[in-house]
């Protein structure tokens, strides 16, 4: 794997150090390519998504320096925020058309490959997972345009932009890295980036930033959790003053705080960001890498064409620990983690029927009696 030079495209701001982008070798791209056929071809059945059962012990397989710098990224308390690596050979023909509605279903071998890629690479960094409120808690999401989201502040938004955010800021068990890997972007459409160590330690030195009095909603991508819960208290940022985590997404957090300063500090901290931001242009067969707790994200706007060929990303949440979320998952892998609304037993799934609180999707299947409980009980 060696380092590129090349630079994102589009505005950044002069001291802001561009995201560092790795190259795979030729032997490197056809090793993880090989990995991945065996991943699928590990699968008991085939069934929609990949099974998860071999994904560890492949990803061990995978050449020492792809290993290498994800676990050095993982580790490191340097904040460095994320990463792009490229050089995936991808066959666009057969990955079929962009999906124009979400969620769907795909017979195609390409794609399985994609998603067998996406959970090789992140069980390098954890686990992967999913909500059960967002794309029927498919493990794999589709990021594309899709009709009447173009103005939205949702990942399949368009012409209107999606503003930066840290992925979920609202849920406790939000992933700790996210994988996003381009399979195709003729629009060139940016990807914006930016991370806490950007951020002049003067808009984030503040003590009250590190207080629990800030006041964030659910985002609007979660079907049942944007709808039933209400404001929840949090600290924005957290851990290690020197080199702190950050939990922000501007969009759904209220500035009219009760105290003062804590709304000053929270405008000057959105405004760094604002100023920080870098453009990060995928292309396909490259994979950004996000530290969910160093780094911010969104999309400029550009204009979709729905025709078959429009922008298309697929991702995987990632955590460093399962263990912290268990009882509140489901799906056949287990991997799907409840509404924060149906575990605190004021919330219905979309889907489920009317009057029926903590109903899972019927693709879902609980994996175990704990859920069962779980879900029984509200
Ligand atoms: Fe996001």
């Amino acid at each position: 794997m060696r380092t590129q030079a090349k630079s994102p495209s589009g505005r950044i701001a002069p001291r802001v150090r561009p995201i560092d982008r790795y190259e795979l070798r030729a032997d490197e791209a056809a090793a993880l390519r090989a990995a991945a056929d065996r991943l699928v071809a590990s699968a008991p059945h085939p069934g929609p998504e990949p099974c998860l059962d071999q994904v560890v012990l492949l990803g061990h397989e995978l050449p020492w320096e792809i290993r290498q710098r994800f676990i050095d990224f993982k580790i490191g308390r340097s904040g460095v925020g994320g990463f792009v690596l490229a050089g995936i050979p991808l066959d666009d023909a057969a990955l079929g058309p962009t999906p124009l509605q979400i969620p769907w279903q795909s017979e195609s071998a390409e794609l399985r490959r994609v998603d067998a890629i996406l959970l090789l690479l992140g069980s390098l960094l954890g686990d992967p997972f999913s909500h059960v409120g967002v794309q029927e808690g498919r493990l794999i999401l589709d990021i594309c345009p899709l009709h009447g989201n173009e103005e939205t502040q949702l990942a399949s938004s368009s012409s209107g932009g999606l503003a930066w955010h840290n992925e979920d800021a609202y849920h406790d068990f939000r992933a700790d890295w996210l994988l996003l890997m381009c399979l195709r972007n003729p629009q060139a459409a940016a990807t914006s980036f930016a991370r806490i160590r950007d951020v002049p330690v003067d808009a984030r030195g503040s003590d009250v930033l590190f207080r629990h009095e800030f006041l964030i909603s659910p985002d609007s991508s979660h079907s049942v959790d944007a709808n039933e819960l209400g404001l929840k208290t949090i600290s924005v940022l957290s851990g290690d003053r020197e080199s702190p985590f950050v939990r922000i997404d501007p969009a759904f957090m209220s500035r009219d705080l009760a105290n003062a300063d804590a709304g000053k500090a929270l405008a000057a901290l959105i405004d760094a960001f604002d100023e920080n931001l870098q453009d990060v242009v995928l292309e396909a067969g490259e994979v950004l890498v996000i530290d969910n707790l160093r780094a911010v994200h969104g999309r400029r706007p550009f204009e979709a064409r729905y025709d078959g060929h429009d922008r298309w990303l697929r991702s995987v949440n990632i955590t460093a620990d399962l263990r912290k979320s268990e009882g509140c998952r489901t799906g056949p892998q287990g991997r799907a983690l409840l509404p924060e609304s149906v575990r605190s037993g004021t919330g219905r799934v979309a889907g489920g029927p009317a009057g029926m609180r903590g109903r899972v999707p019927q693709s879902l299947e609980p994996h175990d009696a704990v859920v069962h409980d779980l879900v029984a009980e509200h």
